[in-house]
């Protein structure tokens, strides 16, 4: 029985984890969840699950919480402090990170140093400092299991391959809700069309993220620093009907692809059971209702957040903490409705334009870069206004 926190279990990728957690009961446990302040769906979550800890991020809501959870003899922990303590508990095997943002960064390294098994579904972290934790879990002998359905396909097909043989690697995307719409009419888009993704349903900062195709963006350098390969090796390819999840190419001309249906439970249970596969439910591609699979160039010129990702990819330092840091405050005011869709990029060029980048930094540098980075972007913003 492997026991399994789920950090962010209130959130989509959570309650995936959760799913596939309650489809194997013979095989996991969800000893520990966490929420931001989500506190109505944590406790049915406690009811149906009965874990060991819980932690609540926000402390008005642990507060409201904490009478119901002690009466069923839970530990709440409070706080960052807390889910930095929570992951470190014993009783962990596997630590699934399904926060979304930079916040997940202090527990996943935390969590790294207490040797657990990481199921890592959170991009902003890697992004930021994937150095740090790849070099942290290269001394702990632990893996770091990606739950993106893109990481988890290249993941796949890298199983038995000697990673120097690799001529490129093609991130598949879906190209968005947007991938038709003309450059002019994209400064009308709402907040409403910009969470209608046509074949995810994920959280609010990743639907924004792969509505402007930063989220590949952030692809490009997740897949940069799990698998250590440079960015001139990582192609995107837009490719609408989602089923190749990702493809290598190797130096013999082979490609290797992985594919199934869009089901985020795929992958999550991959990343559960690994090295061995497990039967399940879910249903299979049919080849013969799709008929086709598209192929397509990404437009760099209508989504220029790619190309800020690919700049950043190439600096590396602390540019790509300044590109994460800066898109997360942009995504922020988008979702308020206090930035246009168009100018999260522009607001992220003028942080990267001022940025001073540090080679090779270290944890606070790049905690220093996050900071400067938020400043700079709202001091841009008020200036947009
Ligand atoms: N959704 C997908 O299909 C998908 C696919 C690939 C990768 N990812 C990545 O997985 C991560 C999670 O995505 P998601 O779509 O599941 O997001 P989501 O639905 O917004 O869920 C985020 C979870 O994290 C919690 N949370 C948010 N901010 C927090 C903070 N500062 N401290 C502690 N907990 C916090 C939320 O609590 P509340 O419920 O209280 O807000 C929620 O439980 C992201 O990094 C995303 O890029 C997602």
């Amino acid at each position: 029985m492997k026991r399994i926190a789920i950090l962010g279990s209130t959130g989509s990728i959570g309650q995936n984890s959760l799913e596939v957690i309650k489809s194997f009961p013979d095989k996991f446990c969800a000893v520990g969840l966490s929420t931001n302040s989500n506190i109505d769906i944590l406790y049915q979550q406690i009811k149906e699950l009965h874990p060991a800890f819980v932690c609540v991020r926000d402390k008005d809501a642990a507060v409201k919480l904490e009478s119901k959870s002690k009466s069923k003899g839970i530990k709440l922990f409070v706080g960052e402090a807390g889910l930095v303590e929570m992951v470190q508990d014993k009783r962990i095997d596997k630590v699934v990170l399904a926060i979304s943002g930079s916040a997940a960064l202090p527990a996943l390294l935390k969590a790294i140093e207490n040797g657990k098994d990481i199921v890592l579904a959170n991009k902003e972290a890697l992004v930021m400092a994937g150095p740090i934790i790849m070099k942290k879990a290269g001394r702990k002998k632990i893996k770091i299991i990606p739950v993106d359905s893109e990481l988890s396909a290249i993941w796949q097909c890298l199983k038995n391959e000697e990673k120097d043989k690799i001529r490129n690697i093609y991130l598949t995307a879906s190209g968005g809700p947007f991938r038709k719409i003309g450059k002019k009419y994209l400064k009308n888009i709402s907040v409403h069309d910009a969470l209608k993704h046509p074949r995810w349903k994920m959280g609010p900062k990743i639907s924004v993220d792969s509505a402007n195709l930063m989220n590949k963006g952030l692809e490009v350098l997740e897949t940069m620093y799990l698998f250590d390969i440079e960015p001139e090796r990582i192609k995107i390819l837009i490719h609408p009907q989602s089923i190749i999840h990702s493809m290598v190419e190797f130096e013999d001309g082979v490609i290797l692809a992985q594919l199934s249906i869009t089901d985020m439970r795929i992958p999550i249970q991959y990343a559960f059971t690994y090295p061995q596969r497990l039967a399940n439910k879910l249903a299979s591609v049919d080849f013969c209702e799709l008929s086709r699979l598209d192929f397509q160039e990404p437009d760099f010129r209508r989504f220029p957040c790619l190309g800020l990702a690919y700049r950043a990819a190439n600096e590396q330092g602390t540019t790509p903490a300044v590109l994460n840091a800066a898109n997360e405050v942009s995504v922020d005011e988008f979702l308020k409705n206090r930035l246009g869709f168009v100018s999260m990029p522009k607001v992220i060029e003028k942080v990267l334009d001022k940025h001073r980048n540090i080679i090779e930094p270290g944890l606070d540098d790049i905690l220093e870069a996050d900071n400067w980075a938020r400043r700079e972007a709202y001091k841009f913003m008020h200036k947009l206004r």
